[in-house]
C-alpha cells in the first residue's frame, strides 16, 4: 500500500501567508499529524502533493527524518483527481496488488484504527470509501446509492440537484483504490463540472460502471474526517484534540484540577499521583515522574521533571531536567540546558540558562545563573548575577560543593570557586576563590562622623 496525501491547496480562507496544512493542531502542523497517522499504517511510500508554500512545507519537515516521504509538485491546482494524478509516476503499478490510500493534509484528526478498518475492506480488486453521516452536508460531496444500497457515484454540492442535496451521507474524501485501476480511471476523468476541475470523486462512478465492488465504511463521528478550511474549523478541531488529550490524562490517573484548562501541544507522559493545576501548557516532549505537582499558570516545554518535584505557579520551564523533590518557582524561568539535581530550590525571579546545579543547591530569590556548573549544597544569595557574557563571548563559572554566595554579588566568568568558598555580600568576584576561603570583593566601608544632612534650598 502507498499513501498519497493531498496538500497543494493555499487555504485562502485562512487569510495567512502560511500554507494551510502548516497551521497547527496540538502544536504540530496538520500535515504532520496526517504523516504520523500514515506511518502507523507502514505503507511502502508516502507521497505528499504540494503546490502552495512548497519551500515552507519542506523547511518544516526538514527538522525531522523524512526519508520515507516523497514530495510531488502540483504546480496548478486543477482538482483532487489531478492532484492524485501527479503522484502516479512514483507509484508502483507493476505489483498488481498495490493499493493507494488517499488522505488529506487538512483532515488532521483521522485515526489509524479507522484507516486500518478501511484497508481491511480492500483486496486489490475492490475500492474502499470512507463516508460520514452529518446533520449539515453543505459543501460536501453526496454519496449516491442505488436501490440495493450500493454506492454508485458521488455528486459534488455544486453539481447536485435539490433532491441529492437532501442526502446526509457525504464523502470524507478518503479512499483506497487498487493502483492499476487508479491509473486507468484517472486517465478517464474529465473536468466537465461546475468548477472545471478534475474530481477524484468521479472515480466512484467509473468503478460502479464496470461493476467494481465499492465498500463504503460509514463513520458516525464526523470530527475525525472534518477538514479545516478556516480558523473556526481549526479552533474546533484544536478543542477536540485537547479534549482527547485531557481525557487520556484523566484515564491514566492524572489529577487535573480543571481538565479544560490544561493544554498538551506535544507528548506528555506522567507517572503516578501527578497533580496539574489550571492554565498549564505542556509543549514538545515532557515527562513527569511520580508525585509531581504542577502549579497554575505554568508553561513547560521539552522537560523531564523527576519524582516528587513541585513546580510552583507562574513558572516557565524550557529544555531542562528538574531533579527529584526539587522546588521550582513561583515565577522562575528555567531555560535550555538547565540540569537540576535532587532537592534543588529555585525561587521567585530566578533565571537559569545552561546551568547545572548539584543536589541540594539553592537559589531562592532574584538571580541570573547562566553558563554555570554548581556543586552540591551551594547557596546562591538574592540578587546574584553570573556575568557569563563579556559582550562578545560566553564564559563559564564553576562552583564546588558547599559554596556560599552572599547577596547582590556578581561572578565575572570565567571564574572557579572551590569547595566551601564563601563570598561576602555585594562582592564583584573576578578571580578564582580557593577552597575554604572567604572572598570579600567590595570597597571597605568608611564612616564620616558628625555628618550633617543637606538642607532644602529656599
Ligand atoms: C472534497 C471532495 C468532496 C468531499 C470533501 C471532504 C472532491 C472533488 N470533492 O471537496 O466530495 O466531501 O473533499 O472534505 O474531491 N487539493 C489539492 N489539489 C487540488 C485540489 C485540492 O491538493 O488541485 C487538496 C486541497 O488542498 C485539500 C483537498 O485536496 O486539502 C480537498 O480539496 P478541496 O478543493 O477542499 O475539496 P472539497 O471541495 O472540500
Ligand atoms: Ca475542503
Amino acid at each position: 500500500m502507498e499513501v498519497v496525501i493531498l496538500a497543494a491547496g493555499k487555504g485562502s480562507r485562512m487569510f495567512s501567508d502560511k500554507p494551510k496544512v502548516l497551521h497547527s493542531i496540538g502544536g504540530s502542523a496538520m500535515l504532520e499529524h496526517v504523516v504520523r497517522t500514515s506511518r502507523a499504517l507502514h505503507p511502502q511510500k508516502i507521497h505528499t502533493v504540494i503546490g502552495f508554500g512548497v519551500q515552507q512545507i519542506k523547511d518544516y519537515f526538514a527538522r525531522s527524518n523524512t526519508a520515507d516521504l516523497t514530495w510531488v509538485l502540483q504546480a496548478e491546482q486543477l482538482g483532487t483527481g489531478h492532484a492524485v494524478q501527479q503522484a502516479l509516476p512514483g507509484i508502483n503499478i507493476e505489483d498488481g496488488e498495490n493499493q493507494v490510500l488517499v488522505l488529506y493534509g487538512d483532515v488532521p484528526l483521522i485515526q489509524t484504527s479507522t484507516l486500518q478498518e478501511l484497508l481491511s475492506q480492500t483486496d486489490g480488486e475492490t475500492l474502499a470509501l470512507l463516508t460520514v453521516l452529518t446533520e449539515n452536508p453543505t459543501g460536501l460531496g453526496r454519496i449516491i446509492r442505488n436501490t440495493a444500497g450500493e454506492v454508485t457515484r458521488i455528486v459534488e454540492e455544486r453539481d447536485a440537484n435539490s433532491e441529492q442535496k437532501q442526502i446526509n451521507e457525504v464523502n470524507s474524501g478518503i479512499m483506497c483504490v487498487p493502483a492499476t485501476k487508479l491509473v486507468r480511471w484517472l486517465g478517464e476523468i474529465r473536468n466537465d463540472n461546475d468548477q472545471s476541475e478534475y474530481y477524484l470523486t468521479d472515480l466512484i462512478a467509473l468503478a460502479a460502471d464496470e461493476n467494481c465492488q465499492i465498500n463504503a465504511i460509514t463513520l458516525a463521528d464526523e470530527i475525525e474526517v472534518q477538514g479545516v478550511n478556516d480558523k473556526t474549523q481549526l479552533a474546533l478541531l484544536e478543542r477536540h484534540y485537547q479534549m482527547n488529550k485531557q481525557q487520556e490524562l484523566l484515564d491514566q490517573g492524572v489529577t487535573l484540577r480543571d481538565p479544560e484548562r490544561v493544554e498538551v501541544r506535544g507528548e506528555l507522559s506522567c507517572g503516578k499521583d501527578c497533580v496539574v493545576d489550571i492554565n498549564v501548557i505542556f509543549e514538545g516532549t515532557v515527562s513527569l515522574g511520580n508525585n509531581v505537582v504542577i502549579g497554575a499558570n505554568t508553561v513547560i516545554k521539552d522537560a523531564v521533571i523527576e519524582d516528587g518535584a513541585h513546580v510552583l505557579p507562574g513558572t516557565n520551564i524550557d529544555g531542562a531536567t528538574i531533579g527529584a523533590n526539587s522546588l521550582i518557582g513561583p515565577y522562575a524561568r528555567i531555560r535550555p540546558g538547565t540540569v537540576l539535581g535532587a532537592n534543588v530550590k529555585i525561587g521567585n525571579f530566578v533565571e537559569t540558562k545552561n546551568a547545572i546545579l548539584g543536589e541540594g543547591s539553592k537559589a531562592n530569590h532574584l538571580a541570573y545563573i547562566g553558563d554555570a556548573e554548581i556543586g552540591r549544597n551551594c547557596n546562591i544569595g538574592a540578587g546574584t548575577i553570573f556575568c557569563n557574557y563579556d559582550g562578545a563571548n560566553k564564559h563559564k563559572s564553576t562552583l564546588g560543593d558547599n559554596v556560599f554566595i552572599g547577596s547582590n554579588s556578581v561572578l565575572v566568568a570565567p571564574v572557579v570557586l572551590a569547595n566551601n568558598a564563601f563570598v561576602a555580600a555585594g562582592s564583584a568576584v573576578n578571580c578564582d576563590v580557593p577552597a575554604d576561603s572567604l572572598a570579600v570583593a567590595r570597597s571597605k566601608q568608611r564612616n564620616i562622623p558628625d555628618w550633617k544632612r543637606p538642607t532644602k534650598g529656599q
